[in-house]
């Protein structure tokens, strides 16, 4: 392969971060130019011009397979590569199943996913079938499916790739790494959907990292150092984790056996980074709290009718909570607040068809009907 030497293309995270990165830089990298996601601010909520709130949407449903686990899945997938590994498996609510068979497939490996029957939503299932990974449902929930993925590893030659894979956390921290880049410092709260916790997790990380290469003893930038190059801001946010309510673990203090919601990326009762996410709470000033299906779905809706932004259920979450607490005054007025938009609403047609309010206009082939359908519905 040639090279040429004025070209400037952005090649995925690995590479974008590689002095941050465990890895072998001269070894094979698996990426498929993950990363580098946008940030777009909000003009159009009403609640946040009352409050002087700006709010900007970490858009990670515009990675390669549409969510944010290609960050970790690249640096996964390349480790495995690296040390020689054959075949990566998984549990997943769907997300994480297409983001491995992706890499698998462009690693040249083979890739097992363990699903939940019929609870995963189907742009999920055809990205991991089309993909060609192996793709076995389990008759049960996500919690079962990670449970026999830890039994099957100890005695299968198989890597896995789920967020207790370190590497996949080291992928994932660069989303706080772009953040702060973008804004030169970073936001007062970051608020996420919480699952195994693994993302929260990875971003604290990537937060912390950054903050602890400022000297702290620097007097000029009293904790904002985006003035001066090189050098990234000491302050980290306060990280803000919302759950379904019917999958909520981190508000009930305790495992859930049978978790529920529409969201069901999100559908999870034995979070993995459990111990974890209680230390990014308590580190990070934040809070836990849980939104219905009913708050997550019209938050959903608002970002997609008033924003142009379409996200998945389990991604709507963040902001249906962030939204709840700006009105409560717990996150104040004034604030910068980063949420992210974890999965392309394209995931999940169906949800998103079921819950729309637009009109399904069917018309015969004629301009008359056409006129007629246009003038009698302008706003
Ligand atoms: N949002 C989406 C769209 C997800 O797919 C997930 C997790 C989360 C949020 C939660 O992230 O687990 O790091 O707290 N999905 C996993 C999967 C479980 O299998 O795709 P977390």
């Amino acid at each position: 392969m040639t090279t040429n030497a004025t070209e400037n293309r952005y090649t995925g995270l690995i590479n974008n971060y590689i002095s941050r990165m465990p890895i072998d830089p001269n070894g094979r990298i698996i990426s498929l130019g993950e990363g580098n996601t946008p940030l777009i601010e909000c003009h159009n909520i009403e609640l946040l011009k009352k409050y002087n709130i700006r709010l900007l949407l970490k858009y990670e449903g515009l990675n390669p397979t549409g969510s944010f686990k290609d960050r970790g899945m690249t640096m996964a997938v390349t480790k495995a590569v690296q040390d020689g590994s054959r075949a990566i498996i998984c549990a997943s609510t769907g997300n994480t199943s297409a983001s491995a068979a992706a890499y698998a497939s462009r690693a040249g490996i083979s890739a097992f996913v363990l699903i939940p029957e019929g609870r995963i939503a189907m742009g999920k299932l055809a990205q991991a079938m089309i993909q060609g990974a192996v793709v076995i449902q389990v008759k049960g929930n996500f919690d079962d499916g990670m449970r026999l993925v830890k039994e099957v590893a100890k005695e299968a030659p198989v890597d896995i790739v789920n967020s207790i894979n370190p590497y996949r956390l080291q992928g994932q921290k660069t989303a706080a790494f772009e953040i702060v880049d973008e804004l030169g410092v970073a936001p007062d709260f970051h608020c996420l959907p919480v699952g195994n916790a693994g993302n929260i997790t990875a971003h604290w990380i990537g937060y912390s990292e950054y903050a602890n290469q400022c000297t702290q003893s620097c007097s000029l930038c009293s904790g904002k150092c985006q003035f001066l190059q090189g050098m990234k801001s000491a302050k980290r946010p306060q990280m803000v984790g919302y759950q379904a309510a019917g999958s909520a673990p981190f508000m009930r203090g305790e495992m859930v056996d049978a978790p529920e919601t529409l969201a069901t990326a999100i559908r999870i009762g034995h979070p993995q980074s459990w111990d974890n996410a209680w230390k990014v709470h308590k580190e990070s000033g934040g809070w836990f709290d849980e939104c219905s299906d009913y708050e997550i779905l019209a938050a959903q809706r608002l970002l997609a009718g008033s924003e142009g932004v379409f996200c998945e259920p389990a991604s709507a979450t963040s902001v249906a909570g962030a939204l709840r607490d700006i009105e409560s005054g717990k996150i104040p007025a004034g604030s910068t607040v980063v949420c992210t938009l974890t999965g392309h609403g394209l995931k999940d047609p169906d949800t998103a068809i079921k819950q729309a309010t637009s009109k399904l206009i069917t018309i015969d082939a004629k301009l008359a009907d056409v006129k007629d359908a246009i003038l009698s519905n302008m706003d």
